[in-house]
């Protein structure tokens, strides 16, 4: 090879090593601003969570600082007015088969001394050495409390005081539900239809995120709850009867790993699988001395 040629193979292999060098630049240059891109929309959606989480927490709050009180329905201040209620844990497979009305007489008469006793806000608590408990049904008569503890449970969550490993409550209030029962609608679409602040969250965050559902009053509702022949859907975004959602919401194939609490009048409770419900509590009303409380409550 003559000295020119070699010269000009030299060059070449020059310019085509730059020519390397400046693509692989540009390349790692695009990558570089992609994952910037990708990093900044995650950060973008994360942040419309957690904004949504806020809104919600503070849209709860709002909703349960208040309760109707008797016959005028008058709103008295919850803050005031709650007293604690006996609430005691049941056998989970028992089934009470007597006329709620005689229920509802007798109910501050039941023997509460053998039965353990239990806060609202500790009906997710268990012993290290026992199962995690997904699914809470609350039992009681008519009037003796049930949505009152709620409104208690999710304000005490709301204010920061209890249950703060949950990101999220959701309630669903079945008397509300009656208007859109014959819907055809996915979890996701109801959710976003109920919680405007709900709207704009990504599919993700019901795998991200800690979720209690509270259904209250399960009773209310004029649903077959067909547990059996629903068809079984796991996908938050797919579409069925109301019924199919509670369903398969209540069995835990839809979000298997949201916990759920369901309170009902007792006879509507006994249409719960059993093998899903890990922990049966009743409400069974004030004792003595909360009566006591009650009425000096009341009368401040
Ligand atoms: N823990 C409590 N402290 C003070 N007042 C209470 C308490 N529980 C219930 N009440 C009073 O009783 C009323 C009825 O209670 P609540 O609505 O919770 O009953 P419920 O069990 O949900 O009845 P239903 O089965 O009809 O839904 C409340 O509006 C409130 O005035
Ligand atoms: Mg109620």
């Amino acid at each position: 090879m003559t000295r020119a040629r070699r010269k000009k193979v030299k060059f070449n292999t020059i310019r085509l090593k730059g020519g390397i060098k400046s693509a692989l630049k540009k390349k790692s240059r695009s990558i570089l601003e992609g994952l910037a891109q990708s990093k900044s929309a995650l950060k973008k959606k994360s942040r419309s969570i957690l904004e949504g989480l806020a809104q919600s927490k503070s849209a709860l709050k709002k909703k349960s600082r208040s309760i109707l009180e008797g016959l005028a329905q008058s709103k008295s201040a919850l803050k005031k007015v709650y007293t604690e209620t006996y609430m005691v844990a049941c056998d989970s497979a028992t089934v009470n088969k007597e006329h709620e009305v005689w229920q509802a007489e007798t109910a501050h008469l039941q023997d509460t001394s053998g039965a353990s006793i239990i806060k609202c806000q500790d009906i997710f608590k268990h012993d290290e050495e026992e199962e995690p408990i997904r699914c809470v049904v609350t039992k009681g008569v008519a009037g003796i409390g049930k949505t009152v503890a709620v409104q208690k449970f999710i304000l005490d969550w709301a204010n920061g005081i209890e249950n703060q490993n949950l990101d999220l409550l959701i309630l669903l209030s079945l008397r509300d539900l009656n208007l859109i029962k014959h819907r055809q609608c996915s979890l996701h679409g109801l959710l976003q239809g109920l919680y405007p602040e709900l709207k704009d969250i990504d599919i993700k965050m019901y795998f991200d995120h800690k979720i209690l559902f509270i259904i209250d009053g399960l009773d209310e509702i004029q649903l077959p709850l067909e547990f059996q022949k629903n068809i079984p859907i796991s996908d938050v975004s797919e579409s069925a009867t109301l019924d199919g959602i509670l369903t398969n919401l209540i069995t835990g194939r839809l979000l298997p790993n949201a916990l759920l609490w369901i309170t009902s009048r007792p006879v509507a409770a006994n249409r719960i699988p059993p093998e899903s419900r890990d922990r049966v509590t009743e409400i069974r009303g004030f004792g003595d001395s909360q009566k006591d409380v009650y009425f000096i409550k009341g009368n401040q």
